[in-house]
């Protein structure tokens, strides 16, 4: 389809322009989410991180995050990439057993980029599965969360994510959605869709919107509201 010639300047275009847009943005909401944490000191706790894969949003955290705040990061993923695909996740780019990275190779890539073996927990295993109050109990103790970065892709996939999140919520908590305009950005579909059915289910949370980019949503969780 694309010449030789082409095919090249192709390649460069991917490599020098198109990729770094996209890490780019990811980078804008992590940047803006240290500046937020920073001013609003001291938010404590952990940086959950669910959808790992590459490790490529692990890594950018640690590389935003860790001069700054002293979190625990914990990844959670099947490490055996996608689920079957439920119906309303149906799309062409989406396929049971994509974007698979092993625990293993994970752990590797991220401890050799200079996270401390001890910083860093994986939970392996799908999210209907793992994501029990047993888990929620054992992570409890260690405090609240930080940041909960959310790169699932799936309607499906961020229910039972959104529903863990709950008991972890404290003041100041960010919750990102890597994926908002996946399924053409339909609100009927993927993240967005769990999204607000969540908020739906629990009127008594509070949520501010944050950081949008071209790919990516975030939101703060407020407390509870000023007394007059
Ligand atoms: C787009 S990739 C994540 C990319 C990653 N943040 C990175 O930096 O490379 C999506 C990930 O979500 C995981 N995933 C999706 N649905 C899941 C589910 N229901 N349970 C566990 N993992 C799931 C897949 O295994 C895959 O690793």
């Amino acid at each position: 389809m694309f010449s030789r010639l082409g095919k090249r300047s192709r390649r460069q275009w991917l490599e020098e322009e198109y990729t770094p847009f996209g890490y780019g943005q990811k980078r804008q909401i992590m940047m803006s989410i240290a500046r937020f944490c920073q001013i609003n000191r001291p938010i404590g706790g952990y940086y959950f991180e669910f959808g790992c894969h590459g490790a490529n949003t692990m890594r950018m955290a640690w590389d935003c995050f860790h001069h700054l705040f002293d979190w625990s990061y914990v990844g959670f993923d099947s490490f055996e990439g996608l689920p079957e695909i439920q119906a309303i996740d149906q799309m062409k780019i989406w396929e049971k057993g994509k974007l698979k990275t092993t625990e293993e190779e994970f752990r590797r890539v991220v401890t050799r980029h200079g996270m401390p073996d001890e910083k860093l927990t994986t939970v392996k295993g799908f999210y209907d599965q793992t994501l029990t109050p047993a888990l929620r109990n054992r992570f409890l103790p260690g405090g609240k969360v930080a940041v909960a970065y959310v790169d699932c892709d799936l309607y499906a996939s961020t229910i039972p994510i959104l529903e863990f999140l709950k008991d972890f919520l404290q003041t100041g908590t960010v919750i990102v959605f890597d994926d908002w305009n996946c399924f053409y950005g339909d609100p009927e579909r993927g993240e967005r869709r769990a999204w607000r059915e969540f908020c739906q289910r629990n009127p008594h949370l509070r949520f501010e919107e944050f950081v949008r980019t071209s790919e990516g949503m975030s939101f703060i969780h407020l407390g509870p509201p000023p007394q007059p």
